[in-house]
């Protein structure tokens, strides 16, 4: 999969695109990253790549031209493989539900990064372009949302992370996942679960559904609720769990 990144700071996402599992799904050739940068399309001798609000306010929003040229720039940007997305706080708000249609669907993802107010509203016409939000907050930039949306739709694709690692993940099938533990045995007197160590691979199986559950149950009622409708659990057999875990 190819990624271009539109940004005025491809240092920050240079930095990281070139540390761990991302820079890893380069060398193997699973996503390719391309970073644009914004200001090489900038205006005048400063280059300028934005300008104050129409009808008065404070900040300043990167204008369309710069956003056209930039775009316009891309090969293959009116492709129908070609997906352009905005960051932005208006946004569809980001899940492990949509990474994994997104990690399918396209071949090319364009993320178009803001700055200070934001951009020029015009450019939704010229363009086909989804906004996507990581949340409920305001951050300065797009991207440390671009990068989020890079990396999480990154480890999605075949072959760039061990498919045990994220079979069981949280949200993979609406829970989260199970406490985890590693050496040593013993800390401070707190011991590892004692099945864990036993090399029963049904019985630790089994243990870990039930730990999913649990933990999903206190940490996040609305996904546990969704969890049981969507399996049609029996509730009996989850109230058998609670109290066993309550017990323990
Ligand atoms: C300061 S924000 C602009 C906020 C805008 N004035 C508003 O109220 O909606 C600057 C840029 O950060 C990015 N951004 C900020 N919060 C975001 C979020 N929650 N999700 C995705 N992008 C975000 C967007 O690219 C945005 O253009």
């Amino acid at each position: 999969m190819k990624f271009t990144i539109l940004t005025l700071f491809p240092n920050v996402i240079n930095e990281y695109i070139n540390t761990s599992i991302i820079s890893r799904a380069i060398a193997k050739e699973k996503i390719s990253v391309d970073v644009i940068d914004l200001r090489n399309f900038g205006k005048g001798a400063r280059r300028n790549v934005d300008d104050t609000v129409y009808g008065g306010g404070d900040g300043m929003v990167i204008t369309v031209p710069v956003l056209d040229e930039a775009l316009a720039s891309i090969e293959n940007i009116q492709d129908a493989n070609t997906h352009i997305i905005y960051l932005s706080p208006k946004g569809r708000v980001l899940s492990q539900k949509l990474s994994e249609k997104m990690s399918k669907e396209y071949e090319h993802i364009v993320l178009l990064t803001g700055h200070y107010e934001g951009i020029d509203e015009r450019i939704f016409s010229l363009y086909n372009i989804e906004e996507i939000s990581i949340g409920d907050y305001v951050l300065t930039g797009g991207e440390l949302p671009a990068l989020v949306l890079l990396d999480t739709i990154t480890r999605l694709i075949p072959g760039v992370i061990k498919e045990d690692s994220s079979k069981n993940e949280s949200f993979s099938n609406s829970l989260l996942e199970e406490p985890q533990y590693t050496k040593p045995e013993e800390y401070k007197g707190l011991k590892v679960p004692e099945i864990l160590l036993s090399g029963n691979h049904s019985k630790i199986d089994e243990y870990r559904y039930e730990e999913r559950l649990y933990t999903t149950l206190i940490k996040r009622p609305d996904l546990f609720k969704r969890y049981i409708n969507e399996n049609k659990l029996d509730i009996n057999k989850v109230n058998e769990i609670i109290t066993k875990k309550e017990g323990n």
